[in-house]
Parts: C-alpha cells; sequence; structure tokens
C-alpha cells in the first residue's frame, strides 16, 4: 500500500491554545441533501420560540400545548399543557409508518456475538417490559436505577420506564458499588435493573456481584432484575432478585402509554459536582424530546438509510441523548457496540465500519488521540469509503486529532461536526451544521439554531471577540429542570454568577468571525477521557482511606486522555510512603469511586503547602506538577514544605 500522509497543520494561536489556521468549507455535494437549509439560522433567530414551536409538532403528542414556553429564571417550562409518552415518538410512530422491518439497533457485543434487533422487536420488547415493572408495582413518578453494560437491554430498560412514567436513573456500569449505591440511594430507587455480568476488553466485570454490595445499603430497592449476558456466577435472593428472560416469557405483548404532562421527569443522571457528592440532573420529557428530536436530525443528517454509529455508553448524556432518544425518534437504524475499541485488537471500531456500512461517526476525541496512536495501518485496512458524516464530542479536539480524524477516517469528504454541550443542557448547543457551516478544526462553532450562547466577562459584560465565560442567554427546550432535592444548589451552580443567564462551567473565547471555541472547565472539575470528575469527590475519597491524613488533586494535561489528575498525598502517623502505597491509593480510588477517577500519580509529601487562612495552594502544587519553576510563595505558611514537594517530585 502507498504511504499516505497527513497534512501539516499551520498553526495559531487561540486563546492559549494552538489551532489549525485553514477553514473547511461544506461540499456542495453535503449541502444540496442537507436536512438543515441555511434558512434555518435566521428563521430561528428571528422568533427561537416559533422554531421551536414548530418542531415540537413533528413528534407525537397525546395533548396538543397551549403555551410553547414560560419562563422565570431559572424555571422554565416547555409545552405547557401538553401531554405525551416518548416511547410513541421512539416506537410506536415507526411501526405505523413503515419502518416496523427496519433494524433499530445492530448489537455487537465484544466477544463477538451479534443481534439485530428491528423497530417491532424493540416496541414488542419494551411493551413486555414495561409490563414486567408495572408487576413488580413500579408506578408513574417512581425511581428505577440500571446498572447494566451496553447491551440493547438497557435501551429497552430506560425506554420501558418511560412507557410508563418511571424515571429512570441509569449508572454508568464501570462505578463501583459505593457510587452505585449513592446514586440509588439519592434519588429512592425502588427497582434495580443489573445483570450477572459484563464483558470489557475479554475481562468479566461481576455487575450482579457489585450490585448486591452496593444494595446491601439501600433500603429504597424491592426488586431486582437480572439481565442474563453471559455464564457468571452470581447469587440470587430469591423474592428479591429476577431473571429477565424469565419474568420477559410471561409478560404480556402490549402496555398501553402512560400519558405524562411535558414537564414529567424522565430520568436523572448524576454528574460530578465540585462538593464531591454527585449532582442528579433532571430531565423532563416533552421539551428533553423536542430537543434531541430536532439535533439529531439537524446536526447529524439522519437519513433512513443511514447507519449512525455513537461509541459513548448510555451510563452518559451522550448515550441517553444520541443512542436512546434522539436516534430511535428520528426513526434510524444504529450500532450498538457493548466492548472496547481495542479488544480484541486495534482495529475493532473499523471493522465494524465496514462490516455494517457505517455513515454516520460519533466519538470523543480521546478516543481519536488513541487511534492515532495505534496507528493508521488500523484503519487503512478497511473500507471506510460508507462514511458520510463525522462528530466529536466531550472536550475540546486539538487540531492534529482533527485534521488525522478528517483524513485518515473521513477521507476528506466527511463533514466533522464538534458538538459542545454537557449532561445539564440535554442536547447540543453549540455545533457546525452539517453542509452549511464551514468549520475550524477546535472550535465547535456557532449556538444550534433556536439556543444562544455567549462569551462574557465576570460581571456579565459580553466579550465581543477574546476570552471569557461560556454563558447561554435564552431558555431552551432540554435544559435541566434542576438538580434531584437539592433546589438551593440547582441556584447557586447555575444561575447565581450572572442575572437570568446559565453558567455551564466552561471558559470560552469567541474569535473575529464568531467563532466560538470551548476551552475547558473552570471550576474544579477535570475532564479526563471525556468524563467530568471532581477533584473533591476523589479528595474526599483519599481522606476516607485510614492511612492518608491530607490529600489534594490537581488537573494536568495529559497527551491522550485530555487531562489526568496529579494526587498530592500526606499520610497519617509515622507512615512510611511507598510504591505499594502509591498502588495501594490508586486501587482505593478505582474500588470507592471507579476507574475513571484513579489518579495517575500519586506524589507522597509531608505537609501541603498551604495559606495562612489554611487553603490549599492548588496553584502551586500544579505549577510543581507541572514541573514549573516556582511562583510568588510569600503566603504560604510554610515555603518550606513547597521545597520538600518540589524536590520529592524531581526525585521522581
Ligand atoms: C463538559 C460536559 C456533552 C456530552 C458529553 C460530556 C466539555 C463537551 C465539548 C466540546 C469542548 C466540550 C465541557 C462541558 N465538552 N463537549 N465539543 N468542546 N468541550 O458531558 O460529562 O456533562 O461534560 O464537557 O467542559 O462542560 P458532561
Amino acid at each position: 500500500m502507498p504511504k499516505k500522509t497527513i497534512s501539516k497543520s499551520k498553526k495559531e494561536n487561540i486563546g492559549g491554545l494552538l489551532h489549525e489556521k485553514r477553514k473547511f468549507k461544506p461540499s456542495a455535494q453535503f449541502s444540496k441533501q442537507a436536512n438543515a437549509q441555511k434558512s434555518i439560522y435566521a428563521q430561528a433567530k428571528k422568533d427561537p420560540i416559533k422554531f421551536w414551536d414548530s418542531m415540537a409538532k413533528e413528534v407525537i403528542w397525546n395533548k396538543k400545548w397551549t403555551k410553547t414556553l414560560q419562563w422565570k429564571t431559572p424555571d422554565a417550562k416547555w409545552f405547557v399543557g401538553g401531554k405525551l409518552n416518548i416511547t410513541e415518538t421512539c416506537l410506536d410512530r415507526h411501526i405505523a409508518e413503515g419502518r416496523r422491518n427496519k433494524a433499530a439497533i445492530i448489537w455487537e457485543g465484544e466477544p463477538g456475538d451479534k443481534k439485530t434487533i428491528t423497530y417491532f422487536e424493540l416496541y414488542r420488547d419494551v411493551n413486555k417490559f414495561a409490563n414486567v415493572l408495572k408487576s413488580l408495582g413500579i408506578k408513574k413518578g417512581d425511581r428505577v436505577a440500571i446498572y447494566l453494560p451496553m447491551i440493547p437491554e438497557l435501551v429497552i430498560g430506560m425506554l420501558a420506564c418511560a412507557r410508563i412514567g418511571a424515571i429512570h436513573s441509569v449508572i454508568f456500569g464501570g462505578f463501583s458499588p459505593d457510587s452505585l449505591r449513592d446514586r440509588i440511594n439519592d434519588s429512592e430507587c425502588k427497582l434495580l435493573i443489573t445483570s450477572d455480568g459484563a464483558y470489557r476488553r475479554g475481562q468479566i466485570l461481576p455487575l450482579k456481584h457489585d450490585a448486591d454490595i452496593a444494595i446491601a445499603d439501600c433500603p429504597s430497592i424491592e426488586n431486582v432484575v437480572i439481565v442474563k449476558r453471559g455464564d457468571f456466577l452470581l447469587r440470587v435472593k430469591e423474592g428479591r432478585d429476577h431473571w429477565y428472560h424469565r419474568l420477559m416469557q410471561d409478560a404480556k405483548a402490549y402496555c398501553k402509554p402512560t400519558y405524562v404532562d411535558a414537564e414529567h421527569p424522565l430520568f436523572i443522571l448524576y454528574t460530578s459536582g465540585t462538593t464531591g457528592r454527585p449532582k442528579g440532573i433532571m430531565h423532563t420529557t416533552g421539551g428533553y424530546l423536542v430537543g434531541v428530536y430536532t439535533t439529531t436530525k439537524y446536526v447529524f443528517d439522519i437519513k433512513d438509510d443511514d447507519v449512525y454509529w455513537c461509541t459513548a455508553d448510555c451510563g452518559w448524556i451522550t448515550g441517553h441523548s444520541y443512542i436512546t432518544y434522539g436516534p430511535l425518534a428520528n426513526g434510524a437504524t444504529q450500532i450498538m457496540y457493548e466492548g472496547a475499541p481495542n479488544w480484541p485488537e486495534n482495529d475493532r471500531f473499523w471493522q465494524i465500519v465496514e462490516e455494517y456500512g457505517v455513515s454516520i461517526f460519533y466519538t470523543a476525541p480521546t478516543a481519536i488521540r488513541a487511534f492515532m496512536k495505534w496507528g493508521r495501518e488500523h484503519p487503512d485496512k478497511y473500507d471506510l469509503s460508507s462514511l458520510r458524516l463525522l462528530g466529536s464530542v466531550g472536550e475540546p479536539i486539538n487540531p492534529e486529532a482533527w485534521i488525522w480524524y478528517n483524513e485518515v477516517i473521513g477521507n476528506k469528504k466527511c463533514p466533522i461536526v464538534d458538538t459542545w454541550w454537557q449532561t445539564e443542557t440535554g442536547h447540543i448547543m453549540i455545533t457546525p451544521l452539517p453542509g452549511i457551516t464551514a468549520t475550524k478544526p477546535g472550535s465547535a462553532t456557532q449556538s444550534f439554531p433556536g439556543t444562544e450562547a455567549v462569551i462574557l466577562d465576570e460581571n456579565g459584560k459580553q466579550v465581543k471577540e477574546g476570552g471569557g465565560l461560556l454563558a447561554i442567554t435564552k431558555p431552551w427546550p432540554g435544559m435541566l429542570r434542576g438538580i434531584w432535592g437539592d433546589r438551593k444548589r440547582f441556584i447557586e451552580t447555575y444561575w447565581s454568577k450572572w442575572d437570568n443567564i446559565y453558567f455551564p462551567g466552561d471558559g470560552a473565547k469567541i474569535d473575529k468571525d464568531k467563532y466560538l471555541w470551548v476551552l475547558g472547565r473552570i471550576d474544579d472539575e477535570l475532564n479526563i477521557s471525556g468524563h467530568r470528575i471532581a477533584t473533591t469527590e476523589v479528595e474526599s475519597t483519599l481522606v476516607a482511606h485510614p492511612d492518608v491524613a491530607e490529600a489534594a488533586i490537581v488537573g494536568m494535561p495529559h497527551e491522550m486522555k485530555g487531562q489526568c489528575m496529579i494526587a498530592f498525598v500526606t499520610l497519617g502517623g509515622n507512615i512510611q510512603p511507598s510504591e505499594k502505597h502509591e498502588n495501594l491509593l490508586r486501587e482505593f480510588v478505582s474500588r470507592k469511586i471507579g476507574a475513571i477517577a484513579k489518579p495517575e500519580k500519586i506524589i507522597f509529601t509531608g505537609d501541603l503547602p498551604k495559606t495562612r487562612s489554611g487553603k490549599i495552594m492548588r496553584r502551586l502544587l500544579r505549577d510543581i506538577a507541572m514541573g514549573k519553576v516556582m511562583g510568588d510563595t510569600t503566603t504560604l505558611a510554610d515555603p518550606d514544605v513547597l521545597n520538600k514537594i518540589k524536590q520529592r517530585y524531581e526525585e521522581d
């Protein structure tokens, strides 16, 4: 094969980051067939409420709304008076409109098992499982926890809850028993759906075993439904635990949808919080559906013959909005893959793209950087010509990764949509529209029609060109409606920085062409491989270890993960730090929170640098971790402490 070279990037400095200078224009060929036409921006700008109102008419309602938006900061009510069941848009409508035998989910398990589920089959299973949930006493408004690997039953479980108006709370399968327990208890879930186990990189994760540990301390759980994924060892507690396949055998085939108010909660999804306690982000039904339906249609340009693949896990918001609800609301065919991209080999994703003819591919920059590192010989072995659109989400994408994605995966013919949004926003907020927006690598470009993101300074003054804080000035349909059980925190976190404006917690820039560049979080949260982790959560976990007296976490740039965590730890008593301790504490965090929270490195220190008022000086720790020269240390209680830490770090 001829050696193909990747074009050299020409860079310019944007907000302290080096970005590709070239601008990529949409191709006429793509524009011609695109779902979104140029006029969409002007129309939505003229009357955003009318824009969302017209989009709402494209989904299924049982009763039409009387008012599109009722807004009193920070409380939005969208489609007031409307009633619906979200599963009618995602399922019933497709059965009625000729997609009955269309593949809804093409699933591939990590060990290589395969399954295609048509819209009718999905509809049938969701109905049956909704009846199962009912028979186990689940009613409208009850919370159901879902702790599953990426198997179709995860989507079925979410939709079955929605069918009967129950609120699902999906907890990522990589979370520890403690994390699962805290999330179940916070929203008092009555039922847990889990599986006997899961496959990950050829390893077996004992999900049910972990769930047992968690629910030993979850008084609200009355029943557990276990999906059989393999032949994993487990204990079944008579009366409480039930096998999914047995319950499904006897379940009635049809379950009448429970119509709920547009503002009825659809789900709770936990995301990290700066106080160390995760926040139960609450989303409701009508606005969320309209938001994910619209953004999927226009950002991913989905057509009936597309094969769409979002590589996220349903344990995160990306999986909720762009696996479960958005694509199904659009009647799409999608790939669902259970495992890791490098199992059994580094080419697994490209093998899947070729095999099923994937046309739209949505992944995270951290994955793209991993693909780059593994080498282009893996994608080059496969026919990727079915691809026509690429997406990126979760963190800023560096220019090298963008160009590699464009040239090696997209063969320079696929528009790239770099989509900015959050668990809290529910759907994409800043993005190019394929076929319309010219792209700049690393810039999520502009607000999605009907939404408005701007850059403000601390005082709320708009920055026309330059750096500042990202802000959202208008209510949008999929916006979070609160933090479960914590109104005060909801207001403090998102609505206190400026008047009537949402604060997402990101720093950003706007350039002379009005392009937005989201630079990253400005609070105590880190973004590691596209996952948000609060430093305080990891710190409090570390100090919970009997050997640890004090701990401070700082974020550092990481080549693959975007960011990583360095922990500074002071051991208690006379314990001497050793490598053994480093491994032990890293494992401890992994066990207590989940592998994603494991610090990259632990630096032991006799003391932590503090101000006179006792605040840990993270800035200095960060400088040490970065190997930088020390800054001004005069505010330190004991400047010598810092020298010692610095010395230790340099020794390592
Ligand atoms: C945070 C949200 C969005 C779904 C997955 C993550 C960062 C997200 C981008 C992007 C730059 C991005 C932000 C945001 N982020 N997408 N395209 N460019 N930064 O959801 O876990 O709620 O994290 O991810 O910092 O606030 P999440």
